[in-house]
């Protein structure tokens, strides 16, 4: 495992995630709601047409607790966070990236896919997050993006529980998010699994 160090001199304030990291795994498997398994077979049917390893970013993937030992083979996987903590606990064999989603290390027209799983509404600036996302991802290539619904009666008690937390606590309307894409020429495509979580799937052309 190769940790790229970014943020360590810039004195990050501790945050729920150091005190979440050793059992967050754990509690993640309690609320997945099934993004993880469509993600995968996403990614499988868009590895399939080519010949070499997609290179792929996960943005806000903490603990990378949702990649297995095999598609980490089969990908050039970078996961960035900004909590030491999380990355710490990460054993998916990606190059881990210690920095901050609004200004990502990456040059223009990186990545084959770039994916933000349950992180987007954590992020301070989240239109700065998707901009850079975009300035990252390859022309044909495709952005994930999957969060929970903010007119879902949970997403508002976890909103309230995370801004008690310190987090920003602001979730992204599925509309919101399919018009920025839109608007810079993606094809989006929401992927139904449940009511409460979506998954959106856009594609650059
Ligand atoms: C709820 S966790 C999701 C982790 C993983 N994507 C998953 O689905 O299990 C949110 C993650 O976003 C990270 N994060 C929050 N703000 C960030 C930022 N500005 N840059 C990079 N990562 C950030 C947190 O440290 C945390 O690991």
């Amino acid at each position: 495992m190769k940790l790229i160090n970014l943020l360590e001199s810039k004195g990050e304030r501790m945050n729920m995630f150091d005190i979440l990291a050793p059992w967050y795994d754990e509690v993640r498997k309690v609320i997945e709601f099934g993004e993880v398994k469509e993600i995968n077979r996403e990614i499988k049917k868009i590895g399939k047409n080519c010949q070499k390893p997609l290179k792929v970013l996960d943005v806000g993937g903490g603990t990378g607790n949702h990649w297995d030992i095999e598609s980490s083979e089969i990908l050039n996987l970078y996961i960035v966070d900004r909590n030491r903590a999380m990355l710490n606990e990460c054993e998916s064999g990606a190059n881990l990236v210690h920095g901050d989603v609004h200004c990502l290390p990456f040059e223009d027209d990186f990545f084959d896919i770039v994916m933000c799983l349950d992180a987007l509404h954590h992020f301070q600036d989240r239109k700065r997050s998707l901009n850079e996302m975009e300035r990252v991802s390859k022309t044909g290539g495709y952005i994930f993006v999957a969060d929970f619904d903010p007119n879902h009666i949970l997403t508002k008690m976890i909103s309230i529980g995370e801004i008690i937390l310190g987090e920003p606590g602001r979730f992204m309307k599925t509309e919101t998010l399919e018009k920025f894409f839109q608007k810079r020429d993606y094809e989006t495509e929401k992927i139904d699994f449940t009511h409460y979580f979506y998954l959106l799937k856009s594609r650059k052309f």
